[in-house]
């Protein structure tokens, strides 16, 4: 059966690598009102390929005030066989400047065994790791599957829980598959048990009506730069902890992460220190962060000898499994409020929020994904937690609780650049990974008992 299906794989991946690169071609970035149009156009590639890999019911989901299109198709479950949400998302984050690119941002482009775009790995892969998965079975997947591919969760999924109002009867599932996280390394399945929260701000700082002379009035009338740079000063502590007072720290993880390991994936140069305390695991998946995004003010090239009046940066947190990302959010609009020195003036408006998960591997779909993971890399599972955050799990999780949430890599590593320039995909990871979740189909079809509803 295995071996059947070893070869099915590996008679679908031409295919499945050739829409993956029409995939990467379109630029979905959702963060981009002008890119509405391409968000679209991936959605409906992604409907197409979906109705060729013989899917049911597909539809473009678009009818929700202010969202992006996401896309569901359907594969009935055969009798009394457990029903599989698959997840991804087309949408990516922006490229960035275009010229610091090795290849142009949205040309796939191949060398030495990675595949090198925006979206490559996030998470284009996602989508097409699943389409692996339902062409390995000739579009008849022993278990009931359901496709449902988002396409806002760069921006945080600010409508999902509309989308969840009016169609969660579409995504009812026993066991949901998200294929948008990384493994801990190349060759080493992962699953993701935890992920952190998100809760960002932005603040305004307004110190004078105008831009005045720095000489003149420099010494006594404070500028809003210096003013906010202050202000966000005040997020840490001495030793890189974070300061914003009442976030939750999960229990630390006992996990093994070799802080030069950990530099060398975080690029840190030379001489730079760690931020706060504890093991590497517990500072990125157990504890908040706290970080500066962007900032307005003037560009040195545009520099006069004028006192800034305002300036504006945006604040980010990441919040520990447990914490509630609403209250974290007024939390830090709070600190930032109290925080300002001078008496400048502060605004502060709400951005991302998304809430944390810690999940409980246990049960029969996870021994499910445990051994058809093994079988695909050739070596033991290993669970670890998640930096990032994918919004739709607490809100899947919320909306149905008996169901067993696996978060997987469609071949993300830590070597991928997610977000970052020279973005890419491992390829042998990403052959091993739709390997894998078609094992994972064949094997829950083997577990009637990870059937949860009637
Ligand atoms: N795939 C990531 C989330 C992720 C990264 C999970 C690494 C586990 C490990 C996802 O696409 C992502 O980037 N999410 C955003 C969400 C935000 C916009 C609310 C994130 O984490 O920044
Ligand atoms: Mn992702
Ligand atoms: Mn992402």
């Amino acid at each position: 059966m295995s071996d059947e299906l070893r070869q099915a794989v590996q008679a679908v991946l031409p295919s499945v690598r050739n829409d993956l690169d029409a995939l990467i071609r379109i630029p979905s970035v959702s963060a981009d009102p002008d890119a509405r149009a391409e968000v679209r156009q991936s959605a409906d590639l992604t409907a197409a390929l979906l109705r060729n890999t013989g899917a049911v019911d597909v539809e473009i989901i678009d009818d929700v005030e202010g969202s992006q299109p996401a896309v569901v198709g359907h594969y009935p479950a055969p009798d009394g066989m457990p029903s599989v949400l698959l997840y991804a998302h087309h949408d990516v984050q922006p490229a960035g400047d275009a010229a610091q690119w090795t290849s142009p941002p949205f040309e796939p482009t191949e060398r030495d065994g990675r595949l090198y775009a925006r979206g490559s790995s996030d998470d284009k892969a996602g989508i097409a790791v699943h389409l692996a998965a339902l062409r390995a079975f000739d579009g008849a997947p022993p278990v009931g599957v359901t496709v449902f591919v988002e396409g806002e969760e760069e921006v945080g999924s600010p409508k999902l829980g509309d989308f969840l109002a009016k169609h969660r009867d579409k995504l009812v599932a026993d066991v949901i598959v998200l294929a948008d996280s990384d493994n801990i390394e190349i060759g080493t399945p992962s699953i993701t048990t935890s992920l952190r929260g998100i809760a960002a701000c932005i603040v305004e700082v307004r110190a004078l009506k105008h831009g005045v002379h720095s000489g003149t009035y420099g010494g006594a009338a404070p500028d809003a730069l210096t003013a906010l740079c202050r202000l966000l000063a005040t997020l840490h502590d001495d030793k890189g902890e974070v300061a914003v007072e009442g976030l939750a720290t999960a229990p630390a993880p006992g996990f093994e992460y070799p802080e030069k390991r950990f530099r060398d994936e975080a690029a840190m140069l030379d001489g730079v220190a760690l931020l706060g305390v504890g093991s590497i695991a517990e500072r990125t998946w157990a504890k908040p962060a706290a970080s500066v995004l962007a900032l307005d003010a003037t560009p040195v090239a545009d520099a006069s000898n004028t006192l800034i009046p305002t300036a504006r940066a945006k604040v980010s947190l990441r919040l520990a499994p447990g914490d509630d990302a609403y209250r974290a959010r007024a939390t830090l609009a709070e600190h930032l409020r109290n925080h300002a020195p001078w008496g400048v003036q502060v605004t502060v408006s709400d951005s991302d929020v998304g809430n944390p998960y810690a999940i409980d591997a246990t049960g029969p779909a996870f021994d499910a994904a445990r051994s058809a993971y093994r079988a695909a890399y050739g070596k033991d599972v290993v669970e670890m937690g998640g930096g990032g955050t994918i919004p739709f799990v607490a809100q899947f999780a919320d909306a149905f609780p008996a169901a067993a949430i696996l978060v997987v890599s469609a071949g993300a590593d830590p070597d991928c650049r997610a977000h970052g320039t020279d973005e890419s995909l491992h390829l042998d990871e990403f052959e091993r990974a739709c390997l894998a979740e078609t094992l994972l189909l064949a094997e829950l079809a083997r577990r009637p008992d990870a059937k949860k509803s009637p």
